[in-house]
């Protein structure tokens, strides 16, 4: 029988395509590009790597022509509303990067002050059926206008009166005489699954995969803090640092009062935290990078 690999569908090039490459190769898997780009193989686990337009993940995953998926929150959600399917994909869990918004904008001289303003009018948007949950859940109704791509120009071709368009930098809407007014949705990398079930094997190398996954989120922001400090203090310190674990305390050598407290914080610390610490009595402060985490 032919080897079975797990196929990952991530995008080809947009907001998602850096943030998803980057994470496979956290999990230690070097991708080899066949010569179209569009199919890549991974050296170290039985996986392939299909590349393409983020709209079409969703559906690619339903298939089987991919087992799992990694999408915008956005993608997923509007086609979830969208479109009805035997077996939708699964959501697995979000990956904390691509992070945007999806928002409605209107016109700079707009003075707007609340929904209501929106009733009647014609809104522009990639994502009609977010925009139109949205609408409903105020209580407007606006006349829904869904165009592929380009949204953003729609106002100042009075094709529309508003827009509903993905903001990360909101350079977009800025460079277009628009402003944001209202977040309809909040979006960030989705790992998304499947929903028929795998073969053992191919479940063996997705738990594989997942446990990579989930150790390399989990280590991003975290990162191991040793410290001197006041016996006294070690109370007051472990409490005070965010997300850390039961501190290894250590005697100094020749200074019964004092102790090295070794700890993982699983947040970010920042030079704050640190100006915190020493008020609580810390010295010798060392904040280190922990590269890899295994439950
Ligand atoms: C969105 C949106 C704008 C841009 C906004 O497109 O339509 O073009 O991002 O980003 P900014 O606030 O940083 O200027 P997206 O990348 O989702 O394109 P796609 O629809 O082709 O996937
Ligand atoms: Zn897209």
């Amino acid at each position: 029988m032919a080897e079975q690999r797990l196929r990952i569908a991530i995008q080809k090039s947009g907001r998602l395509s850096e943030g998803s490459i980057e994470l496979l190769k956290s999990c230690g898997l070097t991708i080899s590009r066949g010569k179209d780009k569009l199919y890549g193989r991974v050296q170290e686990m039985p996986i392939d790597v299909l590349l393409l337009r983020d709209d079409d993940i969703p559906e690619f995953v339903s298939d089987d022509a991919c087992d799992i998926g990694i999408v915008g929150q956005n993608v997923f959600e509007e086609e979830r509303l969208a479109v009805t399917r035997e077996a939708p994909a699964r959501e697995v869990r979000t990956l904390g990067f691509a992070r945007c918004k999806l928002m409605l904008a209107a016109p700079k001289d707009w003075s707007f002050d609340g929904a209501g303003m929106l009733a009647g009018k014609r809104i522009a948007t990639s994502y009609p059926g977010l925009t139109k949950a949205w609408l409903e859940s105020h209580g407007v109704s606006a006349c829904v206008v869904t165009m592929k791509g380009s949204v953003e120009v729609a106002p100042r071709l009075k094709i529309a009166d508003a827009v509903c368009d993905i903001v990360s930098t909101g350079a977009t809407l800025d460079a277009n005489g628009l402003k944001p007014v209202a977040t309809v949705f909040e979006s960030q990398a989705l790992l998304i699954r499947n929903a028929k079930g795998f073969s053992a094997a191919k479940q063996a190398i997705f738990d594989a995969l997942m446990k990579r996954i989930n150790g390399v989120l989990t280590s991003r922001d975290a990162k191991y803090v040793m410290m001197n400090a006041p016996r006294s203090a070690i109370a007051a310190i472990t409490e005070f640092l965010p997300g850390a674990e039961a501190p290894t305390i250590l005697d100094l050598a020749g200074n019964p009062d004092k102790v090295a407290i070794h700890m993982v914080c699983r947040e970010s610390v920042f030079w704050d935290t640190l100006e915190e610490l020493k008020k609580l009595g810390a010295s010798a402060i060392l904040v280190l990078p922990i590269e890899k985490m295994m439950a």
